[in-house]
């Protein structure tokens, strides 16, 4: 019987995709082919297509990653919301610089981003807050994201004194939580082809314009 170990050893598959990546016909701004390849994602019902990778470093200078959904994309930055609080919020406050991947199997498609990470507006969360499913925004007010938890009881227990607390009202945004934008100032778009010869096409921000460079798989 195969093992774990055996079948990550040994299970390969090749990617395809009909086209090649032409570098001089692809968009001048990159924000355009990462839009164009957000909608090819969502019009072909990917799984997930707005859940990318989310890498920031702490004060030490140490990695730390977690999946994360794009909710937004504005003035050409990219939108997620989460808790302020939690370390994700505390890494981005003493250093802002992140990565981002988005990985879409279905379409042998990566997009790779790196750059900076501004809080969003207050009125911005606020909007995008109330928009939210009431068990959603509960939540958000019971998650102390990231700290420990002593037990599943203790947060359901939140739950239910928070719910009696905005019973028969809004529930308003909680200071803690909140959008943030990220602000890429290089973009990596990888598309899968077989042996392993796939396209990377790579766009640097230089003297306040975009260099477009291919680059070896
Ligand atoms: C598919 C998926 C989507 C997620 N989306 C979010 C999100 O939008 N915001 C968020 O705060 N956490 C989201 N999470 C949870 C995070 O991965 C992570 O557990 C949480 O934000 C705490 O990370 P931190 O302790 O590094 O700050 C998501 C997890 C998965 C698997």
């Amino acid at each position: 019987m195969s093992t774990t170990r055996d079948y990550i050893n040994s299970n390969r598959h090749d990617f395809y995709n009909d086209g090649f990546l032409d570098l001089e016909k692809c968009p001048e701004h990159p924000f355009h082919l990462f839009e164009s390849w957000l909608e090819v994602a969502i019009q072909k019902e990917v799984n997930e297509p707005y859940a990318f990778n989310l890498a920031t470093v702490d004060e030490d200078g140490k990695p730390h990653a977690r999946i994360l959904y794009v909710r937004d994309l504005m003035d050409q930055d990219l939108v997620f919301y989460t808790n302020y609080g939690s370390d994700k919020g505390q890494q981005v406050l003493k250093n802002p610089q992140a990565c981002m991947t988005f990985f879409w199997p279905e379409l042998s498609r990566q997009i790779r981003l790196e750059g900076v990470v501004e809080r969003l507006d207050d009125t911005l969360s606020d909007a995008y807050f109330a928009s939210r499913p009431r068990g959603s925004q509960i939540g958000a007010w019971a998650s102390e994201q990231s700290k420990v938890l002593e037990s599943r009881d203790q947060l359901e227990a939140r739950i239910k004194e928070l719910e009696v607390r905005f019973e028969g009202q809004n529930v308003p945004r909680p200071n803690h939580w909140g959008g943030y934008r990220f602000k890429p100032s290089y973009y990596e778009f990888w598309l899968g082809h077989p042996s392993r010869l796939h396209d990377r096409l790579a766009y640097t921000h230089e003297n306040l314009s975009w260099i477009k460079r291919r680059l070896n798989p």
